[in-house]
This record gives C-alpha cells, structure tokens and sequence, in this order.
C-alpha cells in the first residue's frame, strides 16, 4: 500500500490545495488524514468537505471536537479559543455533522492513524521528548503509528531491545525490526521554523516513509485571515511558521 498521510490542515484553503494537487501528481490512491481540518485559518466549510473528499480516513483532531463542543475550549489558549468561536459562526449544518462523525484513531493494514496519542486519544497530549514518544510504543500493536498535533514533523523509531531515537534521515527505510512514530507535521500551520506546508509518504511497497514539504501561496492564506477578521497574530505565524 502507498499512502499520504496528512495533518492539521486548520481551514487553510491554499495549503491543502497544493498538498492535494502534488498527492495527484504522485498517483497516490488513498489518503488518511489525522484530524484538525479547522480552526486558526479562514476556509472552514471548504477545508472539511475536501479532506472528507479525498481522504478514505479521517480522525479527530480537538479543533474538530472544539468546533461542535466536544472538547473543552477553556483549555485552549485565547487566540485558538477565539478562532474557535470564529469558526463556529462560519461553519455550515452539514460540516459540523460530519465533524461529529469522525472517530478518534484508526487501524490499517500495519499502520495505526491517531491525531495526537495513542495513549488516551481523547486527552490530547502533546509528545515532544523522546521519553513521551517511548512510553506511547506500547499503546498501540501496529509497526507504524502515523500523528499530528504538534505541527512538528519528525520520526522516532523503537528498535527490538525497546531502543528509541530520532530518525535522521528524509526520507527513511522502514526496517523490519524497528516501529516507528511518525509525525506528519501540519498542512495549515507548521510550527517547525519552515513554513512549508507539511505531509508524508508511506510507501509499504518500497518500505520507504518521506516527509515532503511544499511552498504555498502564504500572503494570500494571510489575506483571508485578516480580512474575515481572525486574530492577526494568526496571519504573522503562517509566515514565521510558528
Ligand atoms: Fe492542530
């Protein structure tokens, strides 16, 4: 199977556009996306029925549970809660009810799909240190788990003695005896110093994982965020990529 995972999109129209025009010039049939199609960005409504679109699976993301009031928006951080607020007013019936399908985490073939942990999906954690990714490796039974969240690409692979570490090479081998934690990055908002939209190649054909970063139109993504009255600050990290 050869698949592109993609993340965090956070209704930014111009970004998912240019991953999806570059997934179809690749011939990548299927698609699994991790959740997070709203919030921060200006295309809500557009950004949900493309991902529901294209994508054979998508899980939640908290902006998603956020949006039709299954998380708790008090534990959001005032710009994101106020974006939240935002898309709420924007969003149609029908987006929200298919927000209100999505499941929390996936099963495929070898490969497990969760927006933000294995561990207790619904809880939202972030993982950042090497020992919150190892704790996670027993949480889930497949070689590959796939996630989102921190808006911050990167691969952590366990080897057979329970060895973690970061994989530093793009793209990677999927060896035999190693599983892998694999953050997509973000579509929409990377957090990474690159603000180059962010998704990845699986190729279980080749055994292969790449992480491709792409260019956008960003002054345009920021337009919308200003002009449909978002907070600014949502505009200047687009650029910053932070
Ligand atoms: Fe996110």
């Amino acid at each position: 199977m050869k698949a592109a995972i993609i993340s965090d999109i956070h209704s930014n129209l111009e970004a998912l556009l240019v991953v999806l025009k570059d997934i179809k010039k690749r011939r990548l049939k299927s698609i699994f996306c991790l959740g997070d199609l709203i919030g921060y960005g200006a295309n809500p409504n557009e950004c949900i029925d493309l991902c529901m679109k294209e994508s054979k699976v998508v899980v939640a993301g908290n902006h998603d549970w956020a949006a039709i009031d299954k998380a708790d928006v008090t534990t959001f951080n005032p710009v994101a809660a106020e974006a939240i607020k935002w898309t709420q007013e924007q969003i149609s019936k029908e987006g929200a009810n298919k927000l209100k399908g999505l499941e929390l985490s996936h099963k495929v073939d070898n490969l497990f799909l969760v927006h933000a942990t294995p561990t207790e999906p619904e809880k939202w954690r972030y993982l950042f240190s090497l020992e919150e990714f190892e704790k996670e490796f027993s949480q889930f039974e497949e070689q590959i788990c796939f996630i989102g969240h921190s808006h911050i690409p990167a691969a952590i692979y366990q080897d057979d003695n329970g060895y973690c570490d970061l994989v530093r090479d793009n793209p990677f081998p999927i060896v035999a005896k190693r599983r892998y934690i694999v953050n997509v990055g973000s579509v929409g908002q990377p957090r990474d110093l690159d603000p180059r939209a962010s998704y990845v190649i699986y190729d279980g054909n080749k055994n292969n994982i790449e992480i491709i970063r792409l260019d956008y139109n960003i002054p345009l993504a920021q337009q919308k965020i200003i002009m449909g009255g978002l907070p600014e600050v949502l505009a200047d990290r687009l650029l910053a990529g932070r």
